[in-house]
């Protein structure tokens, strides 16, 4: 196959990046996107450039390192599914690909197609864990939990934390990421002790770090590559209400007492 493809290039965080076309003309329909990647940049080394650089870790789906915005598309055409796990054969020989960095102001470019998106491990540091002692592995499974909230707990665990969301979304809002790691843990019993402190922590960082606010476009659970659905904003939202609610509720009974 023969593909054109149009890359952005920004040497540093502060310099002017652009769109630079490079050629490739033995790509195959098994390569994954970033083996067709690393043929460009073992061509680019061998013409002594500078090789594009770019994100990548497991390449199996489950680092959510691999972020590339591909023909405008967080991860590409194919819904569900990572950069790492696209390959070639879902585009046509002669077609022309544009590579672009996530673009949001909380992901900070460092260099090409790399940002920076440590926003999202201080969203999980604000509270995105059990502190809770909840004993051993053994004591776990002692604890018995409806199938529907395990089901539902699963699915929000899926989330790979890659950022996809935020690149998709018009506003580049977190909330699919901030509410996937608020639901996974706040459908589990072992969850619960923190349940209300954790929404209004993950909550009030996320816009700390920038995050724009979510008016429900969806695009985000178009562009998830673990199918994350909306379904958990809408949880995420309950529970922050609740959780202010009840801190109105104990300021005001203070206030009166
Ligand atoms: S490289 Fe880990 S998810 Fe793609």
């Amino acid at each position: 196959m023969k593909i054109t493809l149009h890359v952005w290039r920004q040497p540093t965080p502060t310099a002017a990046g652009k769109l630079v076309t490079y050629k490739l003309d033995d790509v195959t329909p098994d390569m994954s996107f970033l083996e067709m990647f690393d043929v460009l940049n073992e061509t680019l080394v061998e013409q002594g450039q500078e090789p594009v650089a770019f994100s990548h870790d497991c390449r199996e789906g489950i680092c959510g390192s691999c972020n590339m915005m591909i023909n405008g598309a967080a991860h590409g055409p194919m819904k569900g599914t990572a950069t790492c796990q696209l390959h070639m054969r879902s585009f046509k020989d002669g077609d022309e690909i544009v590579v672009e960095p996530w673009r949001a102001r909380a992901f900070p470019i460092v260099k090409d197609l790399v940002v920076d998106r440590s926003a999202l491990d201080r969203i999980i540091q604000a509270g995105g864990y059990i502190s809770a002692n909840t004993g051993g592995a053994r004591d776990a499974n002692e604890i018995l939990i409806a199938k529907p909230d395990a089901d539902a707990a699963m699915d929000a665990a899926a989330c790979i934390g890659c950022g996809a969301c935020v690149a998709a979304c018009p506003n580049a809002s977190a909330s699919l990421f901030t509410a996937a790691k608020v639901s996974h843990l706040g459908l589990l019993p072992q969850g619960q002790p923190e349940r209300y402190r954790r929404v209004v922590e993950m909550v009030e960082q996320m816009d700390l770090e920038g995050f724009g606010h979510c008016t429900l476009y969806g695009e985000c659970q178009e562009a998830c590559p673990k199918l994350i659905s909306i379904d958990t904003i809408s949880r995420m939202n309950r529970d922050y209400i609740r959780a202010s609610l009840a801190s109105n509720q104990a300021a005001a009974a203070e206030y009166a007492g």
